[in-house]
Formats: structure tokens, C-alpha cells, sequence
């Protein structure tokens, strides 16, 4: 049975994989290794902390005598490293962490699996799975085929740019050591535990408060949007079955605009909050609960330095070869996601205090 390390498995899509892992692999061993930044939340694997086959290990991807001992202890042979720096927002206001923890941290574990995995030989066979991001390919144009897997990187932030170090080192371990990896790169995704700063999470809370939506520039910026868990079957497809030392592309096939975006995400929350009076008590600032519509909160912004006007992702690959299918489609995905949230304000509320108020307030006086 696959022994797997989760790193950064208590941030929004390690915490997703690790549900979805124990349950779709019940018999495997998830041991999860995460520093527990101002992004990571224990409460994320609450639902999982009594699980014989899960263990919880605080620390820093960039300790590699940790992660040796961890390599060898549980001998594991599946690593799928999430643990990064991920908000394009505090990498342009502070790169050093972004490089520190995307890029050292990447070859640190690398030269961990290296000593443990190719050095002392501890398991038969292993696996490294990078988990990376279409940012590293650029900027489209509006008429710009997708990216595949041999689009030329032309990352433009300091996230996107310590993620392409990373993809880059995770190939060379490959093709210099013989290491065993893959990686695999995704377009923006979102669900349950996503942290509320990012777009969807944050114009959610904001709805419910009542509190302006601030959409950068002129909304035309365009994403594709794929269901978190979507994304988590996807890397189960590439660590179960994917070829060693190949990339895979995965996307959603939901190209939206933001501002067409929240506007739909603001015709959800009128619907549900209209249709649930005990939300009105909950929530009376939001604007539904006042007969009003959340659209009217949108605010334009000063636009995100350097924003990359488009991302879409050509994933014929991982379809033809793996037999990935996004199964969510954008209005049952932003749903749910909504649901989620209204269903667990503790969680939100809980997360929202300390640091990232700090820093949110910070980023609302710039503009
Ligand atoms: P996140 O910010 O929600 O979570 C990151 C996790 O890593 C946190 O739990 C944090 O505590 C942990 N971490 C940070 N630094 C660490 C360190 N030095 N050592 C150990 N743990 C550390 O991020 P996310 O949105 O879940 O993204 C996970 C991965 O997926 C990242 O590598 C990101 O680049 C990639 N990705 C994200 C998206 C997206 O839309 N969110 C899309 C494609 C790829
Ligand atoms: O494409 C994959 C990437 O998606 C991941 O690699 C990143 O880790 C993840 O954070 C995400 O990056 P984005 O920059 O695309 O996500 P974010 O949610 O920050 O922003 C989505 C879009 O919405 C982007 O065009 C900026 C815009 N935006 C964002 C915020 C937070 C706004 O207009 N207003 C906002 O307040």
C-alpha cells in the first residue's frame, strides 16, 4: 500500500487531497508535514484527525533533517508536495518568502528524497508529485491557444516566477538522478477551505457582510476555474498511473472574466440568502437580507501590478492519456462553494483574525 508525505497538506488544496485521499484509498498511509503559515489551518484536517492511517507533522518543508527522518521512519514511497507561498497579491509586497519557501523549499525536499530515495534505497519504488500552476506559462491574448504542456514559461510574478524554479529543479532531479517525478500544472481552482483572500472566497465573506467587492482594473481579466476536487483526481490520475518525468496540464474548460464571475457568484448568494430567512438575521448587512443585490457592492480597483490578463489550459493531455474529466461545472462548483461557506462561518471567522487582517488592511490602503 502507497506510504504517501503531503507537504502543505493543511492549506486549501493539500487539506482537499487529504480528505479525498483517505477516502478514496483508505488503506494508505497520509502523513502530513506543514509549517502552519498564516495559510495553513489545523482546522482543515479536523474531519480526519482521528484516522488511524493519518498522521500530522508540524515543520518546514526546508528542514531537511526532518524530512529525512520522515522519509525513513515511515518509509514512505508517494510525496505530493503542495506546501508553497501562493498568493500572487503578497508576492509582488514580499517576494523573499515566495523564493525562500517555493524555491529553496522545493530543493531542499529534493535533496532529501535524493540521499533517502536514490541514496539508501529505503523503498522499492518512489514517487516525487510536484503540484504546480499554469502561472508559470504567462499571459494570453484573447485569441491565444491554451497552454499545453510544451507552451514556453514566461512567468510575470514573483509567485509565478519561484513556482517555474521549482518546475524546473523537479525536471532536472528527473532527468540528472533519475528520480522518479511528475508534475502537474493547474489553473485556478476553489471549494471548501479556500482561504478568503483569494477572489471567490473573499468576494463571498465580503457578500455576506455587506462590504464592497473590490474587482481589479476593469474585470476583463480571465481565469479557468476548476472545482478543487476535480483538481485532487486529477493528481491521484498522475501519482497512480501518470509516466515518470512527464508534466501534465489540468484545467477546468471554465474560462470566466472576473467581473462575470462575481457577478454570477452575486446572483447565487441574492437566490440562497433571499430563499433562507434565518440567513437574514445571520447576515443583515449582506444586501439580499435588505431586499437589495449584492452586485451593487462591486467596487473597481487599482489594478494588480503586472496582471496576467488570461490563463486557459489545453488538458487534452491528462484526458487522453488518464481519462481526466472536470465532473463540476462553474454554477454547480460556485453552489457548493457557497453552501460551504454558510455552513461554516466558525471556519472563515477563525482564520480571518491576526496577520492577514493586518495585511488585507495594508492592501486596501494602497489602493
Ligand atoms: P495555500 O496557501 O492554501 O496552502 C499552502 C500550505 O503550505 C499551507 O498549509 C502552509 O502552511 C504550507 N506551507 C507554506 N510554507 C511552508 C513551508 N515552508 N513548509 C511547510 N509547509 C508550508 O495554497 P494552495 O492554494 O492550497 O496551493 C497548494 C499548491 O497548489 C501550491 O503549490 C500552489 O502553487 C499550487 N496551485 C494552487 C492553485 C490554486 O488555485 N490555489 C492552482 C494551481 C496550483
Ligand atoms: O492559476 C492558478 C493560480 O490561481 C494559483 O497558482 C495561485 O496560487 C492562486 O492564488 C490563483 O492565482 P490568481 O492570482 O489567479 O488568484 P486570485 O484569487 O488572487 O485572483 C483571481 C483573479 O481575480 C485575478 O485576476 C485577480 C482578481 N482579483 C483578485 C482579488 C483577490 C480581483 O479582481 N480582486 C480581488 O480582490
Amino acid at each position: 500500500m502507497p506510504r504517501l508525505l503531503v507537504t502543505g497538506g493543511a492549506g486549501f488544496i493539500g487539506a482537499n487531497f487529504v480528505h479525498y485521499w483517505l477516502r478514496e484509498h483508505a488503506a494508505d498511509r497520509v502523513v502530513v508535514l506543514d509549517a502552519l503559515t498564516y495559510a495553513g489551518n489545523l482546522g482543515n484536517l479536523k474531519t480526519v484527525a482521528g484516522n488511524p492511517q493519518y498522521r500530522f507533522v508540524r515543520g518546514d518543508i526546508c528542514d531537511r533533517e526532518l524530512v529525512e527522518g520522515l522519509l525513513r521512519e515511515e518509509s514512505i514511497d508517494t510525496l505530493v508536495h503542495f506546501a508553497a507561498e501562493s498568493h500572487v497579491d503578497r508576492s509582488i509586497t514580499g517576494p523573499g518568502a515566495f523564493v525562500q519557501t517555493n524555491v529553496l523549499g522545493t530543493y531542499s525536499l529534493l535533496e532529501a528524497v535524493r540521499k533517502v530515495w536514490l541514496g539508501e534505497r529505503t523503498v522499492a519504488r518512489h514517487r516525487f508529485h510536484h503540484v504546480s500552476t499554469d502561472e508559470v506559462y504567462g499571459s494570453l491574448g484573447p485569441d491565444d491557444p491554451p497552454f499545453s504542456e510544451t507552451t514556453a514559461y514566461a512567468p510575470n510574478s514573483p509567485y509565478s516566477a519561484s513556482k517555474a524554479a521549482s518546475d524546473h529543479l523537479v525536471r532536472a532531479y528527473h532527468h540528472t538522478y533519475g528520480l522518479s517525478t511528475t508534475t502537474s500544472n493547474c489553473s485556478n481552482n476553489y471549494g471548501p477551505y479556500h482561504f478568503p483572500e483569494k477572489l471567490i472566497p473573499l468576494m463571498i465573506v465580503n457578500i455576506l457582510h455587506g462590504r464592497s467587492l473590490p474587482i481589479y482594473g476593469d474585470g476583463g481579466n480571465v481565469r479557468d476555474w476548476l472545482y478543487v476536487e476535480d483538481h485532487c483526481r486529477g493528481i491521484d490520475l498522475i501519482v497512480s498511473n501518470g509516466k515518470v518525468g512527464e508534466v501534465y496540464n489540468i484545467g477546468g474548460r471554465a474560462e470566466c472574466e472576473n467581473l462575470k464571475l462575481v457577478q454570477l457568484l452575486c446572483e447565487h448568494a441574492d437566490d440562497e440568502v433571499r430563499a433562507r430567512p434565518e440567513l437574514h438575521s445571520r447576515f443583515p448587512a449582506c444586501p439580499a437580507s435588505r431586499g437589495e443585490s449584492a452586485a451593487s457592492l462591486v467596487k473597481f480597483v487599482t489594478d494588480r501590478p503586472g496582471h496576467d490578463r488570461r490563463y486557459a489550459i489545453d488538458s487534452r493531455k491528462i484526458e487522453r492519456d488518464l481519462g481526466f474529466k472536470p465532473t463540476v461545472s462553474i454554477a454547480q462548483g460556485l453552489r457548493r462553494t457557497l453552501a460551504w461557506y454558510l455552513g461554516n462561518e466558525d471556519w472563515w471567522q477563525s482564520v480571518m483574525d491576526g496577520r492577514y487582517q493586518d495585511w488585507i488592511t495594508t492592501q486596501y490602503q494602497r489602493r
